[in-house]
């Protein structure tokens, strides 16, 4: 897609919300050591709350809660736990009430991905994904409910557009994020008269992250820095952030139930990410195209 009109700016959203909207507010991250999720625990941070970041290296949590406290001026605590484990989440929780006495939002942020064909992959390579972003959310869920209960907090849910469609060579992500999805819409439903909202960010193609690296075509059909939308340019782990900001603001005080795609509108043109139908017919053919195993 050629780019002759308009092109949005990558906006902050201490640009557009006041700072001190999260003051004495904790977020509990799962997946906020990297990524989409740190540049989301970021802003929520600069808007006076704190945070606990969770996931499975704790080198990379610490240095990241580390970065993330000077940036900001707030506490950003790293745990260590597998979202696979709800003990471990269970225990991530019990560390974040003695830290910081409450819990009062919830990003379940913790994902897996690489391409392959159902033909390619292996039921327990299935079973993984499914087990990091279903199975991780409902354990996130369930660690934390009882807090976010007693705050009449607000969860949202990284998921993601691929399964508005059948994507190729995202069965496992595509079946993972679709019960991503639906746990939203029950927990909203649920948890409501609770007081507590619950609604998914779905982001686009967003530049420089790891699932960008993982999922575009290497070579000469990489576009993962100049991909373009409706809007003009490939998405920012900021806008993905300011979208949390809003949901977890009390602008959005009547959203719940509901998923938010960040994505300049590119599903409503999205073509497929690797060769079609070669990939399908021919695997062997696109191996080349393909961010090769560590
Ligand atoms: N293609 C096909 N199968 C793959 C694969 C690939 N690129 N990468 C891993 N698998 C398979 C493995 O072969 C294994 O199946 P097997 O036992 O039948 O051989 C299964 O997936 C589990 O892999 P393993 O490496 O043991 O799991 P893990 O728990 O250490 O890692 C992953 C989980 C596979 C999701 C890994 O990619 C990961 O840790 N990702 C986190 C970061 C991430 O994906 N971020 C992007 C978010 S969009």
């Amino acid at each position: 897609m050629s780019s002759p009109g308009a092109t949005v700016p990558v906006i902050d959203s201490t640009a557009v919300f006041k700072e001190d909207i999260f003051r004495n507010k904790v977020l509990f991250c799962t997946g906020g050591g990297s990524g989409i999720c740190r540049v989301m625990t970021e802003a929520v941070l600069k808007h006076g709350a704190k945070a606990t970041i969770v996931g499975r290296k704790l080198d990379r949590l610490t240095q990241a809660a580390n970065e993330l406290s000077e940036a900001t001026g707030s506490t950003c605590i790293p745990v260590q736990a597998d979202v696979r484990i709800p003990q471990q989440l269970k225990d991530a929780v019990k560390k974040t009430i003695e830290q910081f006495g409450r819990i009062d939002f919830v990003i379940c942020g913790a994902a897996g991905n690489f391409l392959a064909p159902i033909s390619g992959l292996s039921e327990n390579a299935f079973r993984t994904v499914i087990e990091i972003d279903s199975l991780g959310t409902y354990n996130t869920i369930k660690a934390t409910l009882p807090h976010v209960r007693a705050s009449r907090g607000s969860y949202i849910h990284v998921s993601a557009t691929l399964h508005y469609r059948g994507t190729p060579y995202q069965a496992h992500v595509s079946a993972a994020k679709a019960a991503v999805d639906a746990l939203s819409a029950v927990l909203a439903v649920e948890e409501g008269p609770h007081g507590v909202r619950s609604n998914v960010i779905a982001p686009g193609p967003i530049g420089g992250t790891e699932g960008m690296d993982r999922l575009s075509a290497k070579g000469p059909l990489d576009r993962s820095s100049e991909w373009e939308t409706p809007l003009g340019r490939i998405g920012h782990s900021k806008d993905v952030a300011n979208a949390a900001v809003f949901l977890f603001s009390d602008a959005a005080n009547m959203v719940s139930g509901q998923r938010i795609a960040v994505d300049g509108a590119s599903e409503n043109v999205r073509g497929t990410l690797l060769p079609y139908p070669q990939s399908v017919l021919d695997p062997e053919s696109v191996k080349h195209l393909i961010k090769p195993r560590l």
